[in-house]
């Protein structure tokens, strides 16, 4: 059996969403989209590696300290500092039927809104934005799924997971509640529940393009993949 390659923690992250946005420029003409990036950081792994192959690119970070990084990037029109799930909420009635495609790169375990409400991984962020019409009839929505999260209580931080929220067995739960499966995750029961969700907004899931993500953590298989869901509306 071929032995899967490592790569070292710091290329590891930005590989794969290289992989995944080349993929996906070269599937769908991306050059006239308008991409909202709704956790953008710094833009590093995600806004860099797709800024290139778009019209126009809209940056949301809670943290402020990114705004001015981010409004270097070339093809970024705008920023918005502040929590994303609240600004989200606000926009519903301007940005109606606006992106061609969302990137939802949240934080990987819980995490909060504004108003000090849990959130876990995607599945607030995904549920919200299918939701709320900013979508176009047919658009891409780009997501980072772990199929199988270690709990740092037993095996070590590995550098990550270092925030106050951290709860493994809350995390766990509202994983099992919301994949409706518990333990690791199987690609394609991920999908499935994506499917569930988007049926439940009026949208098929009409595509999928995934990459496998190495691991950062050298010895370890990988756990998580990057995935681009089309979602169409009739
Ligand atoms: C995994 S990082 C995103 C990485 C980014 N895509 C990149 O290219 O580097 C998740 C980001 O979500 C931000 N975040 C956490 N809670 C948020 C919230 N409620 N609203 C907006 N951003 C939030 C964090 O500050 C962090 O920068």
């Amino acid at each position: 059996m071929t032995k899967i390659r490592e790569l070292p923690k710091s290329l590891a992250d930005t590989r794969s969403a290289e992989l995944l946005f080349n993929a996906i420029a070269d599937f769908y003409d991306m050059s006239q989209a308008t991409v909202l990036d709704m956790f953008a950081r710094d833009g590093a792994i995600t806004i860099r590696s797709y800024q290139d192959k778009v019209r126009n690119v809209h940056a949301w970070e809670l943290d402020g300290k990114h705004e001015r990084i981010l409004s270097n990037i070339n093809n970024v029109s705008e920023v918005v500092v502040g929590c994303s799930y609240t600004h989200l909420q606000r926009s519903k009635g301007t940005l109606q039927g606006h992106y061609d495609m969302v990137v939802l790169d949240t934080p990987l375990g819980l995490h909060r809104d504004e108003e000090g409400n849990t959130r876990c991984e995607h599945f607030d962020a995904l549920r919200g934005v299918i939701d709320s019409g900013i979508l176009k009839d047919k658009s891409l929505i780009v997501m980072y799924c772990n199929r199988n999260p270690y709990n740092r209580d037993e095996i070590g931080s590995h550098g990550y997971d270092e925030y106050e929220d951290y709860n493994f067995d809350e995390w766990m739960a509202l994983r099992a509640t919301f994949y409706k499966v518990s333990g690791p995750l199987t690609e394609e029961q991920m999908i499935s529940a994506y499917r569930s969700v988007a049926l439940q907004y009026g949208y098929q899931l009409s595509g999928v393009i995934a990459t496998p993500c190495h691991s950062d953590i050298q010895g370890s298989p990988p756990y998580a993949f990057r995935l681009c869901l089309e979602l169409t509306k009739d």
